[in-house]
């Protein structure tokens, strides 16, 4: 696929952990790729403590290039890579140095991305910045999650940005709806007829969504301290990855038919009465603990974090969906670091035959059950019963499975690159449009209240384990547990 897009894509942040990180090496991978990026294009890197091109691309030789080799460095691509590099040292409080950059950047052909791989903090000053020399026109602009703390500090940011750029250029980053597996679940619900008929109350008992981590809080103790789980994965991931499972087939795969039904789902999550939030939603704190044979420290001695944090890096809650397809259904979702595994994926779990004419073995093998693992390893696995071989009539569950890899060895792309050719192409469909932002801290909002006033803290769990007890045995109360296996 030859692409004629040009682009000139001004990356502020851009000696940040997650230009570093995910960006950079985004990027190099569509360069090196070909075809994917325009030859024209350009990337205009924006740093206060680098002096000049020189000093820049030596940072990224230094810091990024370790993050490309792990698909084996293609040195010729690399080199290619960096001449796409400009460098810009940009200093917010000085308005001349938005002049400057002005001056660098106007004749440069295509659209412009302006990437704002900064706190939350910056994002209104420098759209204000951008607008004062009228590089809001013909642009597009990134923000990066999380996008405000609350409710309000998000709509005063989306209001303020909103003066400035039009929603159509407002490019707002969850990177889990770049990621294969979660479009995988659009092919899943809407390529095949096999599941949508079962996909409702009739047959579906319960779902699980869980997105769990072996990582701790890593060098963002600070950042991390004033977010928590909640905000840092409920209000965005994991509310996104339920909205797909829950929502109506859309129209067409359009940005807006999309997000239309994305956003119905959300609208339509049970309002949470401040009185039960002890019994929907449990919150936690990693303790130290042992991952994979690793002694790992407990949270509130990571370097950042308060001693006496009750900041939660736990969460479970029980959801559910007031409408005709999923009424009664419950949604238990669930997140952590310093759990067990590494692992994201969607369990659903069908109602038991009506009458098991099969006898009581059939009863005791379970029911059909669906798991969609996103993460490490993509695959699809469906429980199923059948019976033992032998004397009499005796049923166990076994099990379909379907790993993408077997099919599919190449072509796979990371989330950040998927979701960076769109914003350079102009398809926002995997972008969080503001209504469905609203949504989902509209929905968070008595949660986060209640925590922030509460006088008990979060419950600890060892690193290492599932997290607390309290979030199994609020499963135990709906007569099931979560799906904690081996794959
Ligand atoms: C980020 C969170 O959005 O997602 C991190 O800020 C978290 O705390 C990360 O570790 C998880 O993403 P992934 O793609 O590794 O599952």
């Amino acid at each position: 696929m030859q692409t004629d897009s040009s682009f000139t894509f001004v990356l502020f942040g851009g000696t940040g952990d997650l230009s570093m990180r995910k960006i950079l090496p985004a990027l190099y991978e569509a360069h090196r790729a070909g075809g994917m990026l325009a030859d024209s294009g350009k990337i205009v890197a924006v740093a206060r403590h680098i002096e000049d091109r020189g000093e820049y691309l030596q940072w990224v030789n230094e810091h990024v290039k370790p993050h490309v080799s792990k698909n084996g460095l293609d040195e010729t691509a690399w080199a290619s890579f960096l001449a796409r590099i400009e460098f810009a040292k940009i200093d917010l409080g000085n308005p001349d140095d938005f002049v400057l950059l002005r001056d660098a950047i106007k004749d440069l052909p295509g659209i412009r991305v302006f990437y704002l791989a900064t706190g939350p903090s910056l994002f209104v000053p420098i759209c204000h910045a951008l607008a004062s020399v009228g590089l809001n026109a013909n642009s597009r602009i990134v923000l990066e999650k999380p996008l405000g703390y609350d409710l309000k500090s998000s709509n005063a940011i989306n209001d303020a940005v909103g003066e400035i750029f039009a929603e159509e250029q407002i490019y707002r980053i969850d990177h889990y709806l770049g990621k294969e597996p979660v479009q995988n679940l659009l092919a899943l619900r809407f390529g095949n007829v096999l599941f949508e008929p079962m996909w409702r109350r009739e047959w579906v008992e319960s779902i699980q969504i869980t997105i769990a981590e072996e990582l701790g809080v890593e060098a963002r103790g600070d950042f991390y301290d004033n977010t928590g789980a909640l905000r840092d994965m409920v209000q965005n991931h994991l509310l996104q990855l339920l909205s797909i499972v829950a929502m109506e087939p859309p129209h067409s795969m359009d940005s807006d038919s999309v997000r239309d039904e994305k956003l119905r789902v959300l609208r339509a999550l049970k309002p949470i009465d401040p009185r039960d939030i002890g019994k929907v939603a449990v919150r936690g704190q990693y303790h130290s603990g042992v991952i994979r044979g690793t002694a790992v420290p407990a949270y509130a001695t990571e370097a950042g974090v308060k001693p006496d944090s009750a900041t939660e890096t736990f969460v479970a809650l029980k959801v559910e969906i007031e409408n005709w397809r999923w009424a009664g259904v419950p949604f238990f979702l669930r997140t952590g670091k310093r759990l067990a595994d590494r692992v994201a994926e969607i369990v659903v779990n069908f109602r038991a035959v009506p009458h098991s004419a099969l006898g009581a073995s059939a009863l005791r093998a379970g029911a059909n059950r669906l798991v969609i693992r996103l993460q490490p390893n993509e695959t699809i696995r469906l429980y199923c019963l059948a019976k033992q071989p032998g004397e009499g009539m005796n049923l166990a569950s076994v099990h379909l499975d379907l790993a993408f890899d077997q099919f599919f060895r190449e072509g796979q792309m990371e989330a950040y690159q998927r979701l960076l050719l769109d914003v350079i192409n102009g398809r926002l469909a995997l972008f969080v449009r503001r209504d469905e932002q609203e949504a989902a801290w509209r929905w968070v909002e008595p949660i986060l209240d209640e925590w922030k006033t509460s006088t008990k803290p979060p419950k600890p769990y060892a690193s290492g384990t599932w997290g607390p007890a309290a979030a199994s045995a609020m499963l135990a109360q709906h007569g099931t547990c979560w799906l904690e296996e081996e794959n």
